[in-house]
């Protein structure tokens, strides 16, 4: 496991969107594992900019997001396709056929998670995985007491998950109650794994995640045990690690 602290939240893009960058030029044709959410932004905004630059092509780049709404239509501007094509997709060289989201308004969101996994599967797995992290420790919507062999599923969020995400919905109310998730086991079937934090807000998180015993209560640190974890964090966020001083400087 590897834990890189970065100076602020631009850095913390900069270093991640390298790590991208070499990934994708070493094999043009990877999976990337994508996340939603304000923390990836600037990853994204950074990996735009070097694909206008021509430095990095994604041509051949395939894509699987880690959720979606349930319930929320792929138009919606609160849905997280959209999200993905304003921030992403509609600015780079990709092709959409090569992007999947979970659909949250499938008519059967069993078969639409099980299908899920199988397109993964076909696609040859994720190589390389970018993950936020919840104030509550959560990775996608994999909630505080999801298993640590658990598939992409139908989950209830939490009342801290809706509370935190109400700040994009008009008012609390309207943030949907479900997703569709991947589980730990699914995202732990990720070659390589980066999770991106920034903000004292994400600090006791971020603590429990690398420095916490492995434990449902907090899905974050079952990630210690994937034998290719890179932690991208602030110093905000890397403020309540013990051994912040032991560990590397961006
Ligand atoms: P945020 O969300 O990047 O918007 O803080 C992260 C998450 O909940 O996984």
């Amino acid at each position: 496991m590897r834990v890189i602290i970065c100076k602020d939240y631009d850095e913390m893009s900069r270093k991640t969107a390298e790590i991208f960058a070499e990934r994708i030029k070493a094999k043009p044709d990877i999976v990337l594992g994508l996340a939603t959410g304000s923390t990836p932004e600037g990853l994204y905004a950074e990996l735009v900019r070097i694909n206008k630059a021509g430095e990095i092509s994604f041509k051949q780049v395939r894509t699987f997001n880690l959720d979606e709404y349930v319930g929320v239509a792929p138009d919606h501007d609160q849905s997280y396709r959209y999200f993905m094509n304003e921030k992403l997709f509609d600015h780079v060289d990709i092709d959409k056929a090569n992007t999947h989201v979970p659909n949250g308004k499938a008519d059967d969101l069993a078969a639409e998670c099980a299908g899920y996994e199988e397109k993964m599967k076909a696609a040859g797995g994720v190589d390389l995985q970018i993950l936020g992290i919840g104030s509550n420790g959560h990775v996608g919507f994999a909630e505080p007491g999801s298993p640590k062999d658990g598939r992409t599923s139908l989950v209830d969020l939490t009342e801290s998950t809706i509370k935190d995400n109400s700040r994009l919905f008009d008012s609390v109310d309207e943030v949907p109650k479900q997703a569709l998730s991947m589980g730990i086991g699914t995202i732990l079937d990720a070659k390589e794994i980066v999770l991106v934090a920034s903000k004292e807000s994400k600090a006791d998180a971020i603590a429990a995640a690398v420095e916490g015993a492995s434990s449902t209560d907090c899905p974050a640190s079952f990630l210690q045990e994937h034998g290719n974890m890179t932690f991208v964090i602030d110093e905000a966020a890397a403020s309540k690690l013990k051994s912040a001083d032991s560990y590397e400087k961006a």
